[in-house]
């Protein structure tokens, strides 16, 4: 039996249309939602991602500054921007675009940002937030996965979920909202013994590792959720996931696709954490 395709893209666009409704609100009451992107090199793939990020801005209403720097910039200097982007009113969210060039010290520039701006929440006021249960910015990758399992129908509650992966953006991160949701959670990661005997045993299979299909289709249960962060490119050119997802599409219940599945999430939920900033930073609420 082939599995229910979760459809990121829809997901996203029905996220937006929210968020498009709670800009309209914050307009009416003198606030427009500014985000901040700050592009430091050539970097192709960055550039792409920066432009696709401020796309969706003008699509939603968002005001989004753009700062295309030089990769000669100092450390200082850019230091300097983020200071006054921290102190600047109309920006509610700083987001520095990774990686940054050789020569510049990315964990000084990403922990400059102030906690109250730091959208992608890859900083160490978000990330204890999430460990804690205190509300706070939940990075946009993991983020737009439980939303996507949630649109779907698929309650963490109970079922046995394997983060394959343990990065500081996506693996740690999905390990505790997963956790959050009352699932049983195992992380794995290069030095795990027999990867695939754990991934078999998911009801909820995450693979964000970054190469190519290496969750090949026999390491996934039947029925199983399966959620592809992966973005690669193989050598003939073809943008895939993490999961071998014509093999995985087999056994899965659910499965998303590469392209069209994590990516026009990530995009949305930074919209919505730009959203929550300028609310929050008007006293209001944002609650969906
Ligand atoms: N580079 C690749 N993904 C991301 C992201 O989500 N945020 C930032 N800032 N840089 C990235």
């Amino acid at each position: 039996m082939s599995a229910v395709i979760i459809d990121g893209k829809k997901v996203a666009a029905e996220m937006r249309e929210k968020l498009a409704k709670e800009i309209e609100g914050l307009k009416a009451k003198g606030i427009t939602p500014g985000l901040a992107v700050v592009l430091v090199g050539e970097n192709p793939a960055s550039k792409k991602y920066v432009a696709s990020k401020e796309k969706t801005c003008g699509e939603l209403g968002i005001k989004s500054l753009g700062y295309k720097m030089p990769e000669t910039i100092s450390q200082a200097e850019l230091i300097k921007l983020i200071d006054d982007l921290n102190a600047n009113p109309e920006v509610h969210g700083i987001l520095v675009q990774l990686p940054l060039p050789k020569g510049l010290d990315s964990k000084a520039v990403m922990n400059r940002i102030s906690p109250a701006k730091d959208v992608d929440g890859f900083g160490p006021d978000a990330l204890g937030k999430l460990v804690l249960d205190e509300p706070g910015f939940v990075p946009c990758t993991p983020h737009g996965a439980m939303k996507m399992l949630e649109s779907y129908g698929i309650d963490p509650a109970g079922k046995h979920a394997v983060v394959v992966g343990r990065s500081i953006i996506v693996g740690k991160p999905l390990a505790m909202l997963l956790l959050r949701k009352n699932a049983t959670v195992t992380i794995c990661h290069s030095r795990t013994r027999d990867l695939k005997a754990e991934c078999l045993r998911a009801d909820i299979l995450c693979a964000a590792v970054g190469k190519a299909r290496m969750i090949t289709g026999d390491m996934v249960k039947e029925g199983a959720a399966v959620i592809d962060i992966g973005i690669n490119v193989t050598p003939e050119g073809k943008i895939v996931g993490d999961v071998d997802f014509d093999a995985a599409k087999e056994r899965a219940g659910h499965i998303t696709p590469v392209p069209g599945g994590a990516g026009p999430m990530t995009i949305a939920m930074l919209m919505y954490n730009t959203v929550l900033s300028a609310k929050m930073s008007a006293g209001l609420a944002l609650d969906f």
